[in-house]
């Protein structure tokens, strides 16, 4: 299959092009679109053939489900049913943007592949002008994943969709960087308190301002995760990446203890180290086309700061522990 790339322009005014990927979407097949948080890789979530060739595309386990997008919060209630009154204020708080929120779907609305045959559903109203003109034009909702290979990086770049999809997609909606660079928090509103399954940029504070009191799964070993998707390998980097306590002399030591074995070492982080053979940035923003880059170097080890007593960076940290595997350099 050759997969075409357009740029889309962000002021939404090329006709053309969303004519060309509402239709690919019609007809049944994959659109890679732009949204806030990383690029989704979109089919129409009421069609089992649709959405069964993204798993393909992807190499996803069939047992992760996948995030239903939709234009408005109108939209988002024809699906779900016995919605709280939290997930609604949640929608009025937060919506379009980068908060999913899982609700109880009605039967028969979705195709059953898109939930794992769970009877809850992820939503969320992505807030990127290009997603939302597409759902609002396709007038269907769309099951999207982040648009990368299973277990690699999400992606931030059309390019990088391109790098994992190309042949096996017909169609990548270019609209340039993504915004806040990780995915979208996820908030479990069919329990209560409600529960936070994945951090993300919108935080536990900032929902709580809204809802109150909710707790946070990350970290609560004796719970079985409720999303599925956490037992998975997630954004690795091919080779083994180790976080460090964010020491400068540490870090020059563990670089030159690694050199001297022969090998090559990158480090992703807020500074430069100029003894390390490859450098890359740490952000929210940056994180995962810095991984991304580690895989174009002949790095053999990769090196991430971090500062073990740093709360504030929840989901950095979170995304920086699964990419790591938990594994700390010692
Ligand atoms: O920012 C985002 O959320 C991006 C963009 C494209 O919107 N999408 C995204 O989708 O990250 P995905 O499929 O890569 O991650 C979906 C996560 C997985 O961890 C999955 O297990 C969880 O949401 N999830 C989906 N439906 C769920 C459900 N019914 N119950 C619990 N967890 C669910
Ligand atoms: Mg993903």
């Amino acid at each position: 299959m050759k997969t075409e790339m357009i740029v889309v322009d962000k002021c939404v005014d090329e006709e053309n092009s969303y004519t060309q990927a509402v239709e690919t979407l019609k007809s049944g097949e994959v659109v890679a679109f732009p949204t806030e948080t990383v690029y989704g890789l979109g089919a129409d979530a009421t069609n089992f053939e649709a959405v069964s060739k993204i798993f393909e595309a992807k190499g996803r386990p069939a047992d992760n489900p996948l995030i239903v997008h939709v234009d408005s919060k109108e939209s988002a209630l024809n699906y779900v049913q016995e919605v709280s009154p939290k997930a609604l204020q949640c929608m009025d708080a937060f919506w379009p943007g980068a908060l999913t929120l899982i609700m109880q779907a009605k039967p028969e609305t979705f195709a059953s592949n898109v939930t794992a045959n769970l009877q809850t559903v992820g939503i969320r109203v992505p807030n990127h002008p290009v997603a939302l003109k597409l759902l609002h034009e396709v007038k269907l909702p769309l099951a999207a994943p982040s648009a990368n290979t299973s277990g690699k990086p999400s992606p931030t770049l059309a390019n990088h969709v391109r790098h994992d999809m190309d042949g096996r997609i017909p169609l990548i909606l270019d609209g340039g960087a993504t915004e806040i660079g990780i995915e979208s928090t996820v908030l479990d509103t069919t329990c209560e308190p409600p529960v936070i399954l994945r951090p993300g940029k919108i935080t536990k504070e900032q929902i709580e301002s809204v809802i109150g009191t909710i707790r946070s799964s990350s970290g609560n070993k004796d719970n079985v995760p409720k999303s599925p998707g956490m037992k998975y390998m997630h954004y690795a980097p091919t080779a083994p990446l180790y976080l460090i306590e964010d020491e400068k002399s540490l870090i020059e030591k563990a670089i030159q203890y690694v050199q001297e074995k022969g090998k090559r070492v990158a480090v992703i982080s807020e500074m430069d180290y100029p003894l390390a053979d490859f450098n890359f940035p740490l952000s929210m923003e940056s994180l995962y086309a810095s991984l991304r880059e580690c895989d174009f170097t002949d790095a053999d080890l990769i090196l991430a700061p971090v500062k073990s007593s740093d709360q504030d960076q929840d989901a950095l940290m979170n995304r920086l522990e699964k990419a790591a595997d938990h594994k700390w350099f010692s």
